[in-house]
C-alpha cells in the first residue's frame, strides 16, 4: 500500500531551523526515517516537500483521485490555508496531520490549525515520531481497527 507523506513550506530546510525545536535532523534522514518506519509496517512511502501551494494542492488532488492514504505537514500553511483544508477535504481515504513540534506550546499563530476539522487525526510534538504514530494509525485505519 502506498501512502502519501506531503510535507509543507520550509521543512526541507530542517538543518537550518531552530533546532531546540526541530532537533538536529535534516530533512533527508527525516525521508529516510519516515521510508523505513513505512517499510516495517508494509507500507510504501512517497515522501514529497514543497514550499508551494499550489504544487501542495496538485498533490492532494493526486491523492483524492487515486484514493492514496496521506500523512500531510503542511508546515505554516497549517495556520491560514483554506485552499488547502479544501484540498484536503477532498481525500476520501485516510488523512493525517502531523507535527514535529507542538504547535499549541508555540506562538499562538499556531494555535489554530485551518487542517485538523478534515483530518481524521492529528500528531504533534514527537518529532520524526510523529509520522511513524501517523503511519501506525493509518494502518490501523486501513484494517478497519478503531
Ligand atoms: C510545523 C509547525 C508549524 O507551526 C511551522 O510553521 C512549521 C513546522 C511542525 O512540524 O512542527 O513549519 O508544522
Amino acid at each position: 500500500m502506498k501512502i502519501l507523506v506531503l510535507n509543507g513550506p520550509n521543512l526541507g530546510r530542517l538543518d537550518l531551523r531552530d533546532s531546540n525545536i526541530y532537533g538536529d535532523i535534516d530533512f533527508a534522514g527525516l525521508v529516510k526515517f519516515i521510508i523505513k518506519s513505512g517499510e516495517e509496517l508494509g507500507l510504501t512511502c512517497d515522501v514529497r516537500q514543497s514550499d508551494s501551494e499550489v504544487e501542495m494542492i496538485s498533490w492532494l488532488h493526486e491523492a483524492a483521485d487515486q484514493k492514496i492514504p496521506v500523512i500531510i505537514n503542511p508546515a505554516a500553511f497549517t495556520h491560514y490555508s483554506y485552499a488547502i483544508r479544501d484540498a484536503a477535504d477532498m481525500v476520501s481515504s485516510p488523512l493525517i496531520e502531523v507535527h514535529l513540534s507542538n504547535p499549541m506550546s508555540r506562538e499562538e499563530f499556531r494555535h489554530t490549525s485551518v487542517i485538523s476539522g478534515v483530518a481524521n487525526g492529528t500528531i504533534a510534538g514527537f518529532g520524526p515520531d510523529s509520522y511513524r504514530l501517523a503511519l501506525i494509525a493509518i494502518t490501523g485505519m486501513l484494517k478497519g481497527v478503531k
